[in-house]
């Protein structure tokens, strides 16, 4: 498609956006609200996907408490990684199938959330696989009743109409986006995350504030999810070094909850760019985590675009009191983009991926491209061949040649 015709893709799913089945979780603040839900809705075999890390943890135990306590009956899947796979998700569904599931709970960062939602997808649409469902309102169909209990800050996938996962043999990693994924409810529990590393508090934040930021700065954002993205912005500057340094502020951790959540509701309704669409390919390839791999391109890519965000850039960085009034558009964004990398810095997050072979960047490049057109209404549409060009910087090859 020309560029001209991914524009009007996406003004044709702009139009229409507003009669999409949109909503938002409800919210829960307590295990014993959630095991009400189910016991109202008259569930009693409860599938929970978690990861091992969070398993040994015993972040659940209290979840699974509240399920004994009124004798409902509980299967724990955890047999998925970070990036998880399609056929981690197959093995699930088979799980879920055999146990004789009624309702699932992604229990964990974004990983067991979207891990939960595939499968919800294939129970959904028993006939098509994974691949099938990828893209956009491909699933159409009632799941059964989906919950999130978030443990990362960052992801949204509580609040998402995604769920992202890897094709492990062709190493391509991509989203299956339907309302009907979006969970019927969010429990949002704020000590949970209290054990974050804290290089995970950091990464996972700053995907919030990528969320925010490619939602913003994508053409036609509507006043909802702009509201959105503002307000993740704010929380995300004021709290998300003071969750990195004192983990166990109480404060600082709901804030981050909400960003993450108010991100995910922006995102979800004006899409990423691409920042999420070249990191997603270095995740599948070399196993870097999500929101590690975004941190490090966001202000790369917010300079790529240059002049073309100015004006919204400087409008969302005024607006969420990052940068004060007084200032040129240019001069703001410019600032702004400053306070990115500053943040970058605080959590040692370098500049450049090494990672990247040179070998594996034509491929990279066009799942990138692939992912971004025609559906992401990014500030500029780049070519396979320019995307190609930002792997390569990314990778340090072009920095050292100027630096030489
Ligand atoms: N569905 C969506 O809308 C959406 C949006 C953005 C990203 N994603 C996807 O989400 C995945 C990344 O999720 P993530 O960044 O939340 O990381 P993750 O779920 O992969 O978890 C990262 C690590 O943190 C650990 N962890 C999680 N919670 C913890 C806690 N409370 N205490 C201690 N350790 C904890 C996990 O065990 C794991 O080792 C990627 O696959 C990404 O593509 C999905
Ligand atoms: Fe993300």
């Amino acid at each position: 498609m020309s560029k001209l015709g991914d524009r009007i893709f996406q003004k044709v799913l702009r139009t229409f956006s507003p009669i999409l089945p949109w909503r938002e979780p409800e919210i829960l603040k307590a295990y014993d609200e959630l095991v009400d839900v189910l016991i109202k809705q008259n569930k009693s075999r409860i599938f929970i996907v978690m990861d091992e890390g969070l398993v040994q943890l015993k972040l659940h135990q209290p979840l699974l408490d509240a399920l004994k306590n009124k004798q409902l009956n509980y299967y724990v899947f955890s047999d998925i990684t970070a990036n998880p796979t399609t056929a981690q998700v197959e093995e699930g569904l088979l799980a879920y199938i055999i146990y004789g599931g009624d309702a699932i709970i992604g229990f964990g960062g974004g990983s067991p959330m979207d891990v939960a939602k595939a499968i919800a997808a294939r129970v959904a649409r028993p006939r098509k696989n994974l691949k099938q469902l990828g893209g956009l309102l491909k699933v159409r169909k009632k799941t059964p009743l989906l919950i999130a209990v978030p443990t990362t800050s960052g992801t949204g996938s509580e609040a998402t109409v995604a769920s992202i996962v890897v094709d492990e043999r062709t190493k391509h990693k991509y989203a299956i986006n339907d309302p009907v994924l979006i969970p019927s409810y969010a429990l949002l529990v704020p000590t949970l995350t209290f054990k974050l590393p804290k290089f995970v508090t950091a990464m996972t934040g700053m995907d919030a504030l990528t969320h925010a930021i490619e939602a913003y700065t994508n053409k036609g954002g509507r006043k909802f999810p702009n509201e959105k993205a503002i307000n993740a912005t704010r929380l995300v500057f004021e709290n998300l070094k003071v969750a990195y340094d004192n983990p166990s502020d109480l404060e600082a951790r709901k804030n981050m909850q909400l960003a993450a959540y108010d991100a995910g509701v922006a995102f979800t309704r004006n899409y990423v760019g691409y920042v999420h669409a070249l990191s997603h390919p270095l995740s599948a390839y070399y196993g870097l985590a999500h929101g590690y791999v975004n941190a490090l391109i966001l202000p790369f890519m917010l300079e790529k675009y240059g002049r073309r965000i100015y004006r919204k850039l400087a409008r969302l960085a005024r607006l969420s009191g990052v940068v004060e009034e007084g200032l040129s558009n240019g001069e703001t964004a410019k600032l702004f983009i400053a306070k990115i990398r500053a943040l970058n810095t605080y959590f040692e997050i370098p500049t450049t991926i090494p990672e990247i072979k040179e070998e594996d960047i034509p491929q990279l490049a066009v799942y990138a491209n692939k992912e971004a057109r025609p559906l992401y209404p990014t500030p500029r549409i780049y070519k396979t061949s320019e995307l190609e060009e930002f792997y390569r910087e990314l990778k340090g090859e072009i920095l050292n040649v100027e630096t030489n």
